[in-house]
């Protein structure tokens, strides 16, 4: 469709675009960027407009090569149970990260640092050396992608990075969670689509995006 075309585009360009699952999955809109286009102002908007969870998602390969575990296969801790979800067959979730050059690494400037890092690091896995750049907890959580994508899982992260390599892009967005400040809810597919119309974002819904790189 138009919309996927201008997603696209858009990406390449370094301008977010607004991702929506699905209502009988998560049923949340995650406002994504390419991990090499973020900037501090980006990450301004991530936690102003977004509100959520500012996370980078790797593509599998990149993960692979920088060994990272799945969160909750790492974690072998009297305090973590069962790790059952709601509306997945398992969280994406890896490490945090923060880049060496941070500070405390939360700052929009730290964390754009430690986007950008991935980013640059994302488009040549084989030439990073990960422990020696990212330190481990940081302020940047990592999401590691399924091998074969939305064949496997339809979640923002396999989204994300299908829609990044379709633009041409190495595999690594940035994604984060649209909520409702009046509500304290996941801000509604209306309200986000509205939100997109304002900045002249493009707004797209997980059902064609599937259906276009599923
Ligand atoms: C991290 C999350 C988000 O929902 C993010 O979109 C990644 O998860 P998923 O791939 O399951 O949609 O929980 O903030
Ligand atoms: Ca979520
Ligand atoms: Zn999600």
């Amino acid at each position: 469709t138009a919309a996927i075309d201008s997603a696209l585009e858009s990406l390449r360009a370094g301008e977010p675009i607004l991702v929506h699952d699905a209502a009988d999955r998560e049923g949340e809109t995650d406002l994504i960027y390419h991990a090499d286009s973020v900037t501090p102002d980006a990450v301004a908007r991530l936690r102003n407009d977004a509100g959520g969870l500012v996370c980078v998602a790797l593509g599998h390969e990149v993960a692979e090569a920088f060994e990272l575990p799945f969160y909750g296969e790492a974690v072998d801790h009297p305090a973590t149970g069962d790790h059952e979800l709601g509306y997945d067959e398992r969280s994406s979730f890896s490490l945090t990260v923060n880049h060496r050059d941070t500070y405390t690494g939360i700052t929009d400037v730290d964390r754009s640092t430690t986007i950008q890092a991935l980013g640059e690091a994302a488009a040549n896995p084989s030439a990073t050396d990960f422990a020696a750049a990212f330190r481990v907890p940081g302020h940047v959580h990592l999401l590691r992608a399924a091998p074969e994508l939305l064949a496997q899982r339809e979640g923002h992260t396999e989204l994300g990075v299908a829609l990044a390599n379709a633009a041409g892009l190495s595999s690594a967005v940035v994604v984060c969670e649209m909520l409702d400040d009046e509500t304290g809810e996941a801000l509604t597919p209306v309200d986000a689509r509205a939100y997109a119309d304002r900045y002249d974002f493009p707004y797209l819904e997980g059902r064609d995006v599937l259906e276009r790189l599923g």
